[in-house]
């Protein structure tokens, strides 16, 4: 088994006080989909940002494998409103200095991917929600990253675009083999996209890992025991956190 990042014994506090991780420890495969749960304000979005090297914890180790590339997609697609779809897609790129052939190819692979290589001129502004969100997507994904890290991408959309785009990602998943951290809100999302679900606690520590058995995603998975009783586990943990507060 080779392992993407090995979290030990993590601990997070702001200036103000604020504890939002305690004694995060977990090891995530190269390769895998790890969806993350927890109520709101228990630190999932602060996990991802020290994680991605993004913020420094307080205290613990992190290994990652040397020289991982990382993608990052926010809850918001932050798409420059002034530049077109290629633009913003490229413009990572440019700052890291990759030379003009080089970024042409990423641009356009990341923008097939996503099924957005007719849109490659338009503007943020001409896109709905969904398409948006697909260019975040492209953005993240033209890094070639080994860990695509995701906060909530897709819950401010409709549920069925938001479906549409779950079977997207797992497409992409499996063909670009990168390890993938997910974090939303929706059980159900959890469920259907991962192959572990990891329920935070409201005080910051791990409190379940559940695995999700299973290897299609499909309408037959949705409809399927498996697929109710993980996401009964998930909620039922969940709930008992609320209890515990
Ligand atoms: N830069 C910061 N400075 C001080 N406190 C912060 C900062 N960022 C987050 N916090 C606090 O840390 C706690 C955890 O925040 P975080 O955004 O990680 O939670 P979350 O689990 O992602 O929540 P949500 O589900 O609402 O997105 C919150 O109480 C928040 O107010
Ligand atoms: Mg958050």
């Amino acid at each position: 088994m080779s392992l993407a990042i090995k979290v030990n014994d993590l601990s997070m506090a702001y200036a103000d006080g604020i504890e939002v991780l305690r004694c995060f420890t977990h090891s995530f495969e190269a390769g895998s989909f790890t969806a993350i749960v927890g109520p709101s304000g228990c630190g999932k979005s602060s996990l991802l940002r020290i994680l991605s090297g993004l913020q420094s914890p307080s205290s613990g180790k992190i290994e990652t494998k040397p020289d991982t590339s990382i993608g990052y997609v926010f809850q918001e697609p932050t798409l420059l409103a002034w530049r077109t779809v290629y633009e913003n897609v490229a413009l990572p790129l440019k700052i890291k200095g990759l030379n003009q052939q080089l970024i042409h190819t990423r641009v356009v692979d990341a923008l097939a991917l996503v099924g957005l290589a007719d849109r490659q001129h338009a503007l943020p502004r001409e896109l709905s929600g969904g398409m948006k969100m697909r260019v975040s997507l492209a953005r993240a994904l033209a890094q070639n990253p080994d860990v695509l890290f995701m906060d909530e991408p897709f819950g401010a959309l409709d549920e069925l675009t938001r479906l549409k785009l779950d079977d997207e990602l797992l497409d992409i998943w499996r063909r670009q083999k990168c390890t993938i951290l997910f974090v939303t809100h929706t059980v159900s999302e959890a469920t259907y996209l991962a192959e572990r679900v990891l329920v935070m606690s409201s005080n910051g520590t791990l409190k379940d890992d559940i695995k999700i058995e299973g290897n299609t995603r499909n309408e037959a998975f949705r409809a399927s025991t498996a697929f109710h009783e993980a996401r009964l586990t998930i909620t039922k943990s969940l709930e008992h956190n609320e209890e515990a507060i």
